[in-house]
């Protein structure tokens, strides 16, 4: 399939794997990759630049084809060390980066002077502008579906993407709720030109995360997510869990007084408990919606098969044939 993004990206299929925190390594963005999709490898799971390096140099030995790096700008006092990280973007010869959360204005200069493609993920129509104006490549529009932070808007993606195809100019990709053929031809139908997903990837045999959390997005349905950390304005969707509903019973009883404080028993490092050692109940994960359509754990490459003869399918057979 040929769209913007896969020109954009230089990739066979309109498909990225969005960036995770301790699941976007180098086996699980060499996988995506060579299945034909975009592979991304999650910047800060690798606690300095030097990491990094060896992460791009590691994924490098896996595939031959394009793959990127994500870099989210948190909000934080006490900075990680961006030029570092990026240096190690432009040393490993890395031609893509999916930035996410604060605005990466102060970043394209320097990757737009090595020829790197930004997509800037964002979750309302105006910071998909904001990413428009100040040069990014493309964006990923994240629905209020997705897994991770949906922003504050609460905006699904039935008119989040037909309201940004209706501002933007530069290419888009669906992400939130992405999981199959179906989600590919109705992104496309709305206006993307292709799909992110997230939590798909987790139940995939190459993503290096534990078991049981693969098992658990294949027992979750589509009520299984919660919003946490709204009180904070820094809204994240997560798989509910033991550690959730503490942290919900703690925003409900101290409501406004509510402080980071209060709930980084529940939030803080919680990564490496939940995804390396499958301590489900260590605190809250990011987890999409879409964990109700996803049923198996298949390969990449299966995967990534499935849903491009799926969509073939669908094009060519149910809406031609609607179409009459
Ligand atoms: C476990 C997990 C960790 C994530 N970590 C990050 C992250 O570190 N940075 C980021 O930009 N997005 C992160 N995301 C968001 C994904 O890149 C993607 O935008 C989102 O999962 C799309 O929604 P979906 O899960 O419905 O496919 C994370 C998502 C999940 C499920």
């Amino acid at each position: 399939m040929k769209t913007r993004i896969t020109e954009l990206f230089g990739i066979q299929h309109p498909i990225i794997q969005g960036g995770m925190h301790y699941v976007g390594l180098a086996e699980l963005a060499a996988a995506v990759s060579n299945a034909g999709g975009l592979g991304i490898i999650t910047g800060l799971t690798q606690k300095t630049p030097e990491l990094l390096a060896k992460e791009i140099a590691r994924c490098r030995e896996m595939t031959d084809k394009p793959f990127g790096v994500n870099l989210t700008f948190l909000p934080t006092v006490s900075s990680p060390d961006y030029p570092g990280y990026i240096q190690a973007i432009i040393d490993g010869g890395v031609k893509a980066v999916e930035t996410a959360g604060n605005n990466p204005q102060k970043w394209m200069p320097l990757l737009k002077e090595h020829g790197i493609k930004v997509i800037h993920k964002c979750t309302s129509v105006r910071h998909a502008l904001k990413a428009e104006a100040i040069g990014c490549d493309a964006v990923s529009v994240d629905g209020f579906e997705c897994g991770g932070h949906p922003g504050e808007d609460d905006i699904p993606n039935f008119i989040l993407l037909p309201r940004a195809a209706e501002e933007l100019k530069i290419p888009f990709v669906a992400s939130g709720g992405m999981a199959d053929g179906r989600s590919l031809v109705a992104a496309l139908a709305l206006g993307a030109e292709g799909m992110n997903m997230g939590t798909r990837f987790i139940a995939t045999k190459e993503a290096p995360v534990h078991e049981n959390v693969k098992k658990a997005i294949v027992a979750a349905s589509e009520l299984d997510t919660r919003l946490v950390m709204r009180p904070l304005r820094n809204t994240e969707r997560v798989l509910n869990n033991a550690a959730v509903e503490r942290l919900l019973e703690k925003e409900k009883s101290l409501g406004a007084n509510l402080k980071f404080e209060d709930i980084i028993e529940e939030v803080a490092g919680v990564y490496p408990r939940i995804m390396q050692s499958g301590d489900m109940d260590a605190g809250a994960w990011s987890c999409g919606m879409v964990a109700g359509l996803i049923h198996d754990v298949p390969s990449c490459q299966e995967l990534i098969d499935r849903i491009m003869g799926e969509a073939d399918q669908l094009i060519r057979q149910r809406l031609a044939g609607m179409a009459g």
